[in-house]
């Protein structure tokens, strides 16, 4: 079934100039972008976007990162698209990460692990919500 998930090249990874690199990675898998845009996170959509993990002790570091210089927001349409993602992706932390996926190639730290997808369908459509103000 075709499916949206919501993708987030984050700061480390544009400073990088790894965006053509990584939207490549879903074009070849057979995914394609439907909604892209470059934007800079308010500190209030972070705390939203990851106020799963308000309680953690690195929350306050991982709002400074997201809004530390402009992400590439995408929305990458396809079959099983959440699910293909995640698994292009890779783990949360890149050191724990193979080679061949995205955060196991472009990061080395958790902090810093150059990318976000949607873990669930239902998340998906929060989060494209949240950054695009749409469904
Ligand atoms: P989480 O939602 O658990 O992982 P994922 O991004 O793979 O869905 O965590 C959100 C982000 O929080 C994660 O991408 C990086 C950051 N983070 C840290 O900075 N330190 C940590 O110890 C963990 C687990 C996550």
């Amino acid at each position: 079934m075709t499916e949206k998930a919501f993708v987030m090249i984050k700061p480390d990874g544009v400073r990088r100039a790894l965006i053509g690199k990584i939207v490549n990675r879903f074009e070849e898998k057979g995914l394609s972008l439907a909604w892209a845009e470059m934007m800079n996170v308010s500190r209030e959509i972070a705390e939203t976007h990851y106020g799963h993990l308000r309680d953690k002790p690195f929350f306050g570091d991982l709002v400074d990162y997201i809004t530390s210089g402009p992400v590439f927001a995408m929305i990458v349409e396809g079959k099983g698209a959440v699910k293909n993602v995640r698994s292009l992706i890779g783990p949360t932390d890149p050191a724990a990460a193979p080679p061949g996926t995205i955060r196991g190639d472009y990061g080395v730290d958790v902090e810093e692990n150059v990318i976000h997808g949607s873990d669930s369908p239902d998340n998906a459509v929060r989060e494209i919500a949240l950054f695009f103000n749409r469904m």
